[in-house]
């Protein structure tokens, strides 16, 4: 019998990079898998509906139709974000508000649609995307790291309101993770080999973290054997927020 046998996962932002990675990890453990996305492009076993997490009407639609066809919720991932750069001089607020509205509010409103399903499970679980921007000062990440800084918070204010309710919330801090966005990010610098070299050697294991790393700590943390892990943020980000090594020896 696989951990996830019986088990139903949604999963926001799940038709790309971590999101993805982690649909498809969960599915090959056993669980039944819906992906809420812009472009909810996946293939069986996945199944994808169409949600944007700023639309309050189309989260609770697709949660809804989700829930239908899986016959109910265990697991949620909220994953779906996106990133901007800058200090905090650097956007307008409309900028602040598009940001805010899906790496936060996203979490808002697809938690809020799923709870009535996650109370009716046995094993409920919430984990959510959030960053080594929490925890770190990283530059030119000011917009982004409040989304995240807050999302760490939420975490721990949800799993203090549903602990008794039995769902856990928890949530992964992945360091740079090599996934589409980042590609993106890469294309668009002036010299794509220098800022992968730069963002490589900002993490101790000298490489970006993988999406199927994230996945696997993203399905730990929503699996039953962390049945006793609520409240907690586990990095996944090659040493980044805890260690201070010395320069490597030539
Ligand atoms: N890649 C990294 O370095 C990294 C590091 C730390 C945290 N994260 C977090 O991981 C999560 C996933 O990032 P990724 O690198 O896999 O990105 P990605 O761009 O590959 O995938 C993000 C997915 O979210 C979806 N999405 C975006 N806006 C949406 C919306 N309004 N409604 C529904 N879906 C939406 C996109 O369509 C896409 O499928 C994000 O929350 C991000 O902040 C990423």
């Amino acid at each position: 019998m696989s951990e996830f046998d019986g088990l139903r996962a949604v999963i926001t932002g799940g038709a790309s990079g971590i999101g993805l990675a982690t649909a498809l990890l969960l599915a090959e453990r056993g669980a039944a898998v819906a992906v809420l996305d812009l472009v909810p492009e996946v293939e069986a076993p996945l199944h994808g509906f169409r949600a944007d997490v700023t639309d309050d009407s189309s989260v609770r639609e697709a949660v809804a139709a989700a829930a239908d066809l899986l016959g109910g919720i265990d697991v949620l991932v909220n994953n779906a974000g996106i990133g901007a750069a800058g200090t905090v001089a650097d956007n307008p607020d409309q900028e602040w508000n598009r940001v805010l509205d899906v790496n936060l509010l996203g979490v808002v409103r697809t938690t809020r649609a799923a709870l009535p399903y996650l109370r009716a499970s046995e094993h409920a679980a919430i984990v959510n995307n959030c960053s080594i921007a929490a925890t770190a000062g990283l530059p030119q990440r000011a917009l982004y790291s409040a989304s995240k800084g807050a999302v760490l918070s939420l975490t721990l204010a949800m799993a203090a309101d549903h602990l008794r309710e039995g769902i856990r919330v928890n949530c992964v801090n992945p360091g740079t993770a090599d996934t589409p966005w980042i590609a993106r990010l890469l294309s668009a610098a002036p010299d794509p080999e220098a800022e992968r070299a730069a963002l490589n050697a900002r993490q101790p294991s000298g490489r970006l973290v993988t999406a199927p790393e994230v996945a696997a700590a993203i399905a730990y943390l929503a699996s039953p054997s962390a049945s006793s892990v609520t409240g907690t943020a586990l990095a996944v980000d090659g040493g980044m927020a805890g260690l201070r090594l010395r320069p490597a020896q030539s």
